[in-house]
């Protein structure tokens, strides 16, 4: 896989995710009670795997290999997406704050947001910033920025992380179809 397919996977991942949130969020704004074991684990789904691992290794690599090719990180469109990241981490401090004070209104509007931005960012990602790795990239900075992906993944215990949490993803999906049955 290139650097980019890599991180586009990363995305289907964190998408369904953001979908499972949203579909929470929703429920829980129409008067649901917070589901405590989603909230905490959405929490450590986004620390973990989209932080952790995702966007350390776009903002640790990605971007930095764009630097050679006219992009700055002190310009849009990568100032903005690292302003972007910097915004989920706070929304996702919200949610678990929302989430330790049983304040599931707060959670919802906190996680409603952080849904809207992931799905804004993540289209300027790979409309914007994918598409002119993949033009501009060459073979070689291609295979580096791999290489680095593997380190990021290392250091960060990801194979265990991104298993753990596709299960979790398989997991929740499957406990709100149940419930929509239940409520049908
Ligand atoms: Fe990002
Ligand atoms: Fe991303």
């Amino acid at each position: 896989m290139t650097a980019t397919e890599i991180l586009r996977n990363e995305h289907a991942v964190i998408l369904e995710a953001v979908g499972l949130l949203e579909l929470h969020a929703g429920d829980v704004r129409e008067g649901a009670t917070l589901d405590g074991g989603f909230a905490r684990w959405i929490v450590q789904f986004i620390r973990e795997f989209a932080d952790g691992t995702h966007y350390a290794k776009e903002q640790g690599v990605l971007f930095g290999l764009l630097a050679a090719h006219g992009f700055s990180v002190d310009l849009e469109p990568l100032a903005g997406l690292l302003a972007e990241h910097a915004a989920s981490r706070r929304l996702c401090d919200a949610m678990e704050a929302a989430q330790g004070a049983r304040d599931g209104q707060a959670f919802a509007l906190a996680a409603q947001q952080f849904c809207g931005l992931l799905r804004r960012h993540i289209r300027t990602e790979e409309e914007v910033v994918f598409s002119a790795a993949e033009r501009l990239l060459t073979p070689a900075e291609d295979i580096k920025a791999v290489q680095a992906f593997g380190r990021v993944v290392h250091e960060h215990d990801g194979v265990v992380i991104r298993q753990r949490h596709l299960a979790a993803i398989e997991h929740w999906q499957g406990a709100f179809e149940a419930a929509l049955l239940v409520e049908a």
